[in-house]
């Protein structure tokens, strides 16, 4: 069966702007969580790539300051999404959130925010395990589509109301390899 497949139209974000910001939130996160212990919390599956890249990026800070350090470990939570068009989609954490993040520091790493619901679902059960505090980074922030306030501590890129795929985020499982972000032509 062959299936019709969009073609991204046009690069939103290039790679070299995606790199020069990330490498600045690195060295912000550092800062911010310097001589700490911090756990980086991914949200599989879109931000695999940008949690690789940011975490090498607090890496590099750590190399330039010389004296201080970040101890970093990696934890993951996978989620899904239940839609349903009389209701608002519903939210369930289906991997990881293990008692480790007890009294830690933790940073949730995501892909994009758009209405918010993911997140909020998250923030609300990560509070159940007492970890010490809890902050957001995420890659893309799309803030017209947010339905419940969350706070977000760090934005890497804010977006207009487009749908994009690349650099972990996906259109049917697809473009998630791009090292770009990109708009799809149609969907
Ligand atoms: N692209 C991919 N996944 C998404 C998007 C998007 O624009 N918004 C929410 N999930
Ligand atoms: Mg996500």
């Amino acid at each position: 069966m062959s299936v019709t497949k969009p073609f991204p139209e046009s690069v939103l974000i290039s790679e070299s702007c995606l790199q020069n910001r990330i490498r600045e939130l690195g060295t912000q996160i550092f800062t911010d969580y310097e001589n700490q212990e911090l756990v980086l919390l991914g949200v599989l599956r879109g931000s695999v790539l940008f949690f690789a890249d940011l975490a090498r990026a607090i890496f590099k800070a750590q190399h330039e300051s010389q004296t201080r350090e970040v101890t970093l470990r990696f934890e993951f939570v996978q989620l899904v999404s239940y839609h349903d068009s009389t209701q608002p989609s519903t939210v369930q954490l289906i991997r990881g959130g293990s008692d480790y993040l007890k009294q830690r520091h933790v940073l949730i790493v995501e892909d994009i925010v758009d209405t918010g619901r993911t997140l909020n679902f998250l923030c609300e059960h990560l509070q159940t395990l007492n970890p010490k505090t809890v902050k957001v980074c995420t890659l893309l922030d799309k803030p017209s589509q947010r339905q419940v306030s969350v706070a977000v501590d760090y934005i890497g890129f804010e977006i207009p109301d487009t749908f994009v795929v690349g650099y972990g985020l996906d259109y049917a499982q697809q473009y998630r390899n791009l090292p770009y972000i990109a708009v799809l032509e149609s969907i």
